[in-house]
């Protein structure tokens, strides 16, 4: 490389999110970039000319090593829409010579379905233009739902989180004794994609049942049939815990937690606020059986809990990083770093690179056939896929027995 790269961070953040960051400046340093660049607050902070210089930030080996320990997007995400290049030039126009102001020679981003859409668009312009800076996207989301690979970078540390967090909750289950019995619900994330809600069954092992209930939001969800299956699950065990997806949907499409209040807060790419589903089938069960109930909501714990981060994930998402600067630098554009997945036992994977037009704005399903007929739990081949992503362990830095993170940029932190 001879001139500059900038790099952002987009969509909803992971645990290894910022091991990718660390990546790409790794190698964009070893390839012979002069400066590398982070965009704050994505392309919406690019836009204000928001970025700072990353080597104020990461200057020692052990700072490289906190950042791939530092959860949530150390450069600040977001979740920004650029219109369609016929309908506003002017902000392509904006960017494009703030690029040139900067000397970019690569622009990478790391991010999810909705951050390719990013990717596409300005290489799309820059072929247009004829303009010599190179796009590539970074893979990256807890939701694991991008298309053309075999997972996706921060999923395998949500999954790890999810599966710990199931098994201690259904211990937990088993301690106090209520007349009536009580039933958990836990509500994961993942939009319209099951693979997060599915690794709650890797709780599932010689000590422990696992979930009873599964629900994917692939599956259109019965509410008379949860209940009645509830009911018949409390004729035989003292504590029922059930995995929902926030995204759960009734045969209409109606959003399982639009039953109890309805959605107000919509964001650029048209996605609902997903929230409450676990409260409203917890109320649901409480007034129908009269039993104990408890919603817990995992939300925002289950991305950015880098205390229970898996190795093979930190590894990979620090990996892509630096595939996505050798794609550019050797003359890559418009395409996303992909994982390819060689073989199981031993588990290996690899990296490429594909078209980013094929991967923007798409969203990849759970298949049917890795749940039970029922739709009610899913199957091994469910299991032995996501097994391998969750394997090894990366110590934290403790520091007065709390995990250490890279300080927060204090333009990000500070108004
Ligand atoms: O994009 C990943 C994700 O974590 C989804 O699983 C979830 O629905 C969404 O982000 C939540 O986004 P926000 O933090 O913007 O509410």
């Amino acid at each position: 490389m001879e001139r500059n790269v900038i790099v952002g961070q987009s969509g909803g953040p992971t645990a290894a999110i910022n091991s990718s960051l660390a990546g790409v400046y790794r190698t964009a340093k070893d390839r012979g970039a002069k400066k590398v660049y982070g965009m704050l607050h994505g392309v919406q902070g690019l836009l204000e000319e928001k970025y700072i210089d990353l080597a104020d930030h990461i200057k020692t080996e052990l700072d490289a090593e906190l950042l791939k320990r530092t959860p949530a997007a150390f450069l600040g995400s977001c979740r920004y829409k650029l219109p369609e290049i016929h309908e506003n030039r002017d902000v392509y126009d904006k960017i494009f010579a703030i690029l040139d102001k900067l000397d970019i020679e690569a622009f990478i981003y790391i991010g999810g379905n909705d951050s390719m859409d990013t990717i596409k668009k300005l290489s799309d312009y820059a072929i247009i233009t004829g303009h010599p800076t190179r796009f590539i996207g970074c893979p990256k989301t807890i939701d694991n739902d991008l298309a053309l690979t075999d997972h996706t970078p921060g999923y395998g540390s949500a999954a790890k989180y999810i599966g710990t967090s199931m098994k201690e909750i259904i211990r937990d289950g088993f301690c106090l004794e209520y007349e009536k019995g009580i039933v958990t619900i836990v509500e994961v994330m993942g939009r319209n994609a099951g693979w997060l809600t599915g690794a709650t069954a890797l709780s599932e092992g010689e000590d422990c049942e696992g979930p009873d209930l599964i629900y994917l939001p692939e599956i259109p969800f019965d509410l008379k049939k949860f209940g009645d299956k509830v009911r018949k699950l409390l004729e035989k065990k003292t504590s029922i815990v059930v995995a929902v997806s926030e995204g759960i949907r009734t045969d209409d499409g109606t959003y399982v937690c639009e039953l109890g209040n309805s959605i107000d807060f919509v964001d650029a790419f048209g996605h609902k606020q997903l929230s409450g589903t676990a409260s409203y089938l917890a109320s649901f069960i409480a007034g129908e059986i009269g039993c104990k109930t408890r919603a817990i909501e995992l939300s925002t714990l289950q991305r950015s809990a880098s205390h229970a981060a898996s190795r093979v994930d930190i590894l990979e998402a620090y990996q892509v990083g630096g595939a996505a600067v050798k794609a550019a630098d050797e003359g890559d554009s418009g395409k996303m770093v992909v994982l390819q997945r060689l073989s199981d036992d031993p588990y290996q994977c690899g990296t490429e690179v594909k078209d980013v037009h094929k991967i923007a704005n798409d969203e990849k399903l759970v298949p049917r056939d890795w749940v039970n007929k029922e739709g009610t739990y899913v199957t091994s081949e469910f299991i032995s896929y996501v097994r391998p992503l969750i394997q090894g362990d990366v110590s934290p830095v403790m520091v007065d027995g709390i995990p250490r993170h890279l300080y927060t940029p204090k333009e990000l932190s500070h108004k």
